[in-house]
């Protein structure tokens, strides 16, 4: 939003005597904030500081009314949802335009409490797992120590299970001891006889970045443990001025009986990316023909510090195409995942387009070296561009309802 805009919903709110009141804490501001901040800005939780009381926002409203304008806050990605329409993403915690109309107006206004008889009920929040008890927790081994400076190589390490019968997972959660110097963690499964070399594709089980290390399947749906198998953490650590120890654990619930459908998931790579020096907006890509009809769950994108937008498509045989997830503003800081509340059926034969684009230019203020040709590699200075997918096998009924697709 622009000054003009918010010079005129300060307008707004100093309307004369007789027309509708401004926005207030109790009747509007609190209840936005309650459900699209407190997940992260409460004590304890991932945010620098709690925006749970008046005093809080109110003391912080100009920060506050920059990064919700600017859309930095809440982070979340992905093209906004035309107004009026429903968000297809079951996790999406971004601000609808009203909601975030009403904020700004608010913020910018002489901030009135309103009536704390109209007040919003105290969400809550489960103290520790948000996925409930847990039947298995595996932590990663010893704490990690974590200097106050610098910057730490990603941590590898592997976990025995002892899970001796074959399991489903109808639940999990990614849960560092010390948040605030976990970046991001990604999860893998390996098979009893692999050796503990990450492919970074394959295997792909649980992911957490801050605010976001938790999945519940819906009813009827489970990712499958096989007996003997291990986890691979994969843990990027970012030293925050303050020396720290972290020791991150795994939660899983698991389901009673296999469930109907099976949850798989998939990575698929562009590993022969090539990014020349400078390049402010150049293109990668790569492309799978889907093999059997599935309903996509989740699309999660992973690129580095030069990644800036990123898109999933689908290409019927018939040449159609139809968008499945578009990311205009990448942010290595947010490996978010996007998870479909009516998961879209993709019929065999169609081919999922990936394209990632990047900016090795100077104007990126996250690169480390615009001077240099960037490739495929694992550290953060290299580039990768991977889109995991989770999907079910889609049932018979699906594709005789939709034919020719
Ligand atoms: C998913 C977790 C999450 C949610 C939801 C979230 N925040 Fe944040 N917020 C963070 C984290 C983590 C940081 C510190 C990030 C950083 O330094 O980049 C932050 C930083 C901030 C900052 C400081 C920015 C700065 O420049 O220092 C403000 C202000 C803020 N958030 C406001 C909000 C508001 C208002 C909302 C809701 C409308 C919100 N946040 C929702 C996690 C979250």
């Amino acid at each position: 939003m622009d000054l003009a805009v918010l010079l005129i919903l300060v307008g707004l709110h100093t309307a004369p005597p007789g027309t509708a009141p401004g926005p207030s804490w109790h009747g509007d501001a609190q209840d936005i904030i309650n459900r699209k901040c407190l997940t992260c800005h409460r004590d304890g939780g991932v945010g620098p500081f709690p925006l749970e009381t008046y005093k809080d926002v109110t003391k912080r409203s100009r920060m506050i009314a920059e990064v919700v304008s600017s859309g930095l806050m809440p982070p979340w990605h992905a093209t906004p949802t035309p107004e009026g329409q429903e968000s297809p993403w079951q996790n999406d915690q971004s601000l609808t335009a009203r909601e975030k109309d009403v904020l700004l107006a608010w913020l910018t206004s002489d901030q009135p409490l309103g009536d704390p008889s109209a007040a919003p009920a105290s969400p809550t929040f489960r103290s520790e797992w948000s996925i409930g008890t847990p039947d298995l927790v595996f932590d990663f081994g010893d704490p990690i120590a974590v200097p106050a400076e610098g910057t730490m190589p990603y941590v590898y390490r592997t976990t025995e299970m002892d899970v001796t019968t074959d399991s489903w997972v109808s639940a999990w959660e990614v849960l560092p001891s010390d948040p605030s110097v976990v970046h991001h963690v990604l999860v893998f499964l390996l098979d009893a006889d692999s050796d503990a070399r990450p492919s970074d594709t394959r295997g792909f089980f649980a992911a957490y970045v801050p605010g976001l290390g938790s999945r519940v399947y819906q009813p009827g749906q489970a990712k499958q443990l096989p007996a003997g198998s291990r986890l691979l953490f994969q843990v990027h650590y970012t030293p925050n001025g303050k020396a720290a120890t972290d020791q991150t654990r795994v939660g899983i619930r698991l389901a009673e009986e296999p469930p109907e459908h099976e949850v798989y998931a998939v990575g698929i790579a562009d590993r022969r990316l090539s990014i020349p020096p400078g390049a402010a907006a150049h293109e990668e890509g790569t492309s799978l023909t889907v093999p059997r009809a599935v309903h996509v769950l989740s699309v999660m994108p992973h690129m580095h510090l030069r990644g800036a937008a990123f898109q999933a498509e689908l290409e019927a045989p018939d040449g159609t195409r139809r968008t499945l997830l578009e990311v205009p503003n990448y942010d290595f800081n947010w490996q978010l995942s996007y998870q479909f509340k009516d998961p879209p059926l993709v019929q065999r034969g169609e081919t999922l387009h990936i394209t990632g684009t990047f900016d090795n230019s100077e104007a990126n203020p996250a690169n480390p070296d615009p001077g240099r040709r960037v490739r495929w590699g694992r550290q953060t200075e290299d580039e990768m561009l991977i889109c995991y997918v989770e999907y079910v096998r889609a049932s018979l009924g699906d594709r005789i309802r939709q034919p020719g697709r």
